[in-house]
C-alpha cells in the first residue's frame, strides 16, 4: 500500500471510489478545481498494483474574516481495505501540507451525526473537536439537516494554532 499526493491522471479513480462510497457526489469540475487550486492537499491511497482504493479530497478556505484554514472535502476507504490505518494516513498527509505548505491555523469538515467509523476517526484518533455555534436554543454542535435528505452533521475542527 502507498499514500501520494493525488494528480489529475487520477481523479476518475477517485470520483469512482466516492460514488461507490458516499451519497455526496460531485462532478468532474469540482474534482478538477481541487486538484488545480490545491494540488497539494489531496492525496490517494493505491494497492501494490496502483489501483486507487481510498482518496482525500482538501482544499484552503481563505476568506478575509477568518484565518486561513484548510477544509476536507470528502474522504473514503474502499469497504475490503478498511481498517488498515490508510484514511488515518490520508488526513495526516493532508493535514501537514496544509500547515507546511498554506499556513493554516486549523481544519475543518462536516461529517453524519451517524457515522460511526468516521466519527470515531476524526474524534477518538486524530484529536478533531466538535464546533460550538450560537443558534437560537443556545450554544450547539450539530447542524441541521446539512445533507440533501435531511441529516444532521457535526462540524468539527482540529486546530494546528491557536489564534490570539
Ligand atoms: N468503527 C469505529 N471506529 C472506526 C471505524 C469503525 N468502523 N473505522 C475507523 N475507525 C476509527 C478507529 O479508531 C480506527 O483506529 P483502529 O483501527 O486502530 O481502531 C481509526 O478510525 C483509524 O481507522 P482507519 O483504518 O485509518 O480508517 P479507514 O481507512 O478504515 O477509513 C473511513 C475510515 C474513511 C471512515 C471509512 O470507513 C469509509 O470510507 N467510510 C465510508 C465513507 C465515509 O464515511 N467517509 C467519511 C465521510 S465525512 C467526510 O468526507 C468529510
Amino acid at each position: 500500500m502507498n499514500i501520494r499526493q493525488a494528480t489529475v491522471d487520477d481523479l476518475i479513480a477517485i470520483q469512482n471510489c466516492n460514488l461507490l462510497d458516499l451519497p455526496e457526489n460531485y462532478q468532474m469540475k469540482y474534482y478538477l478545481y481541487h486538484a488545480l487550486s490545491w494540488p497539494q492537499l489531496s492525496f490517494v491511497a493505491e494497492d501494490d498494483n496502483g489501483k486507487i482504493v481510498g482518496y482525500v479530497l482538501a482544499k484552503m478556505e481563505e476568506e478575509p474574516s477568518d484565518v486561513p484554514h484548510g477544509h476536507i472535502t470528502s474522504l473514503s476507504v474502499m469497504r475490503t481495505y478498511r481498517r488498515l490505518g490508510l484514511a488515518e494516513k490520508l488526513m495526516t498527509q493532508s493535514s501537514k501540507q496544509m500547515t507546511e505548505v498554506f499556513n493554516a491555523h486549523y481544519v475543518s469538515l462536516h461529517v453524519r451525526k451517524t457515522n460511526r467509523a468516521a466519527i470515531g476517526l476524526y474524534r477518538d484518533t486524530l484529536k478533531f473537536r466538535y464546533e460550538q455555534r450560537e443558534g437560537t436554543i443556545g450554544v450547539h454542535e450539530i447542524e441541521k439537516k446539512y445533507y440533501a435528505d435531511g441529516e444532521d452533521a457535526y462540524a468539527m475542527r482540529l486546530t494546528f494554532k491557536e489564534t490570539k
